[in-house]
């Protein structure tokens, strides 16, 4: 591996750890206006607390301060809405547009088992053949069509395909027996947190993925659909690259919650709210 191609993984995966602790708020490239993003202002906060932030063309350049530490990874494929046939989709963004942006990665999905399977395969090759030219990884998504099971038959299926094919990460869900994706996949594999689910929920999947092989997340929705976005994260990262128990996360969690304002200390603040 050349020595761009290296250099931009070590901003993405914390070379003390090897692990990463992507924030994906990419989602409104296919659902609009997503809970939780549809001011972006709220993930500011987040940001800093991130490895990584997994983003489309469009928010960072409208959305996010310039001055940021956190690398970027740039989701580069879209098309079809929610409405339409997911599997439909095409590269969107350049990779000279990924290098005039300074991402440090590029990521794209495929939808292995969906009607467009093939094109989305070949779209990513393609994608590759071209980060490679740039020393740039590219992250291959392993989005599940509606018909498919999220088993480690599937997932592994999937993460194998995306890696022979030349990705230099994968993103998939967390499954039952991960460890045998993990164990067909040779290359590092980040899990996406899918709906949102309790925080105590999402911290024991992150922990499951983990000791099953994971090197990582690419969390969205439980994290800024959190009642606690700033200590969720705060607690996927211990568990992500200090190895604690999903438990001792959750404390994380809790703590770092905001106290629940008293009834006069909300009507001044929804009075303060009106001038
Ligand atoms: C979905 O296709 C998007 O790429 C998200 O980045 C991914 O699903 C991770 O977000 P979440 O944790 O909300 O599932």
């Amino acid at each position: 591996m050349d020595f761009g191609m290296k250099n931009r993984l070590s901003k993405i995966f914390n070379p003390k750890t090897g692990k990463t602790v992507m924030l994906a708020v990419d989602h409104g490239y296919f659902q609009g206006p997503t809970t939780g993003l549809r001011d972006m202002k709220g993930i500011t906060p987040l940001i800093p607390n991130a490895d990584c932030l997994f983003v489309t063309r469009g928010i960072l350049r409208n959305c996010i301060d310039p001055k940021i530490d956190t690398p970027v990874c740039l989701r580069v494929s879209g098309g079809p809405s929610i409405l339409g046939d997911l599997s439909n989709e095409d590269i969107t963004t350049s990779m000279e547009e990924a290098v005039r942006l300074n991402a440090s990665g590029v990521g794209m999905s495929i939808f292995v088992g969906a009607k467009n399977e093939d094109r989305t395969i070949s779209n990513l090759g393609r994608l590759i053949n071209e980060a490679e030219r740039y020393g740039i990884p590219v992250l291959a998504i392993t989005a599940v069509g509606k018909e498919m099971a999220r088993d480690s038959r599937y997932l592994g299926l999937a993460c194998r395909m995306a890696a022979e094919i030349g990705a230099h990460f994968v993103k998939t869900y967390f499954c039952e027996d991960f460890h045998k994706v993990a164990e067909g996949c040779p290359v590092p594999i980040v899990i996406a947190g899918g709906k949102k689910i309790p925080e105590l929920d999402a911290l024991l999947m992150t922990e499951g993925a983990i000791k099953a092989g994971a090197s990582g997340v690419d969390m969205g929705r439980n994290i800024f659909q959190s009642d606690n976005p700033v200590g969720m994260i705060k607690a996927v990262r211990a568990i992500v690259h200090k190895g604690v128990s999903a438990k001792e996360a959750f404390d994380i969690y809790e703590k770092t919650k905001k106290p629940q304002s008293t009834g006069s200390e909300r009507d001044i603040d929804e009075q303060m709210e009106k001038v």
